[in-house]
């Protein structure tokens, strides 16, 4: 699996403990699209790098953090094709597989500790997305963009 992931300056730490985290996965692959260093830099174009990667199939999930999680997944829930998470919980994120097929996860990196990231993180990669009246539902989400 090729996972494209990016943060702004808010989140530039758990960013490297989840890169960490994805090392336990042998068959996952990591892009890095920034930001590097504590220079204030503007959510929305790392929501945009990153999704771009999801949305030309270049990455089959990506991964986006700010300070809250909430201006990147808001930015990233713009891009047609994006069905991006924030989460802080292990729940949300499992759910959000299994019935939202969410292709981005975002985290605050001001909001949840790394012990709880890295769970989430374990789980929204492992979890498959169910189908059935979920994937109707999903159907009808992306509907929302015509
Ligand atoms: C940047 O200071 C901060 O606004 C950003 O990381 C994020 O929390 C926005 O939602």
């Amino acid at each position: 699996m090729k996972i494209t992931i990016g943060s702004d300056h808010g989140a530039v730490e758990l960013k490297e403990e989840v890169k960490m985290v994805l090392k336990e996965f042998a068959d996952i692959e990591v892009k890095d699209v920034g930001t590097f260093g504590t220079d204030s830099v503007d959510y929305p174009d790392i929501a945009e790098k990153v999704c771009a990667d999801v949305t030309s199939g270049k990455a089959d999930r990506g991964i986006v953090l700010c300070g809250t999680g909430i201006g990147i997944s808001i930015a990233a829930n713009k891009i047609h094709g994006i069905r991006c998470a924030l989460c802080s919980d292990v729940y949300s994120a499992r759910m959000s597989r299994e019935h939202n097929d969410a292709n981005v996860l975002a985290m605050g990196g001001r909001v949840t500790g790394f012990g709880p990231a890295g769970e989430i993180v374990r789980v929204w990669i492992k979890t498959e997305h169910v189908g059935g009246r979920h994937a109707r539902r999903v159907a009808k989400i992306m509907a929302l963009e015509k």
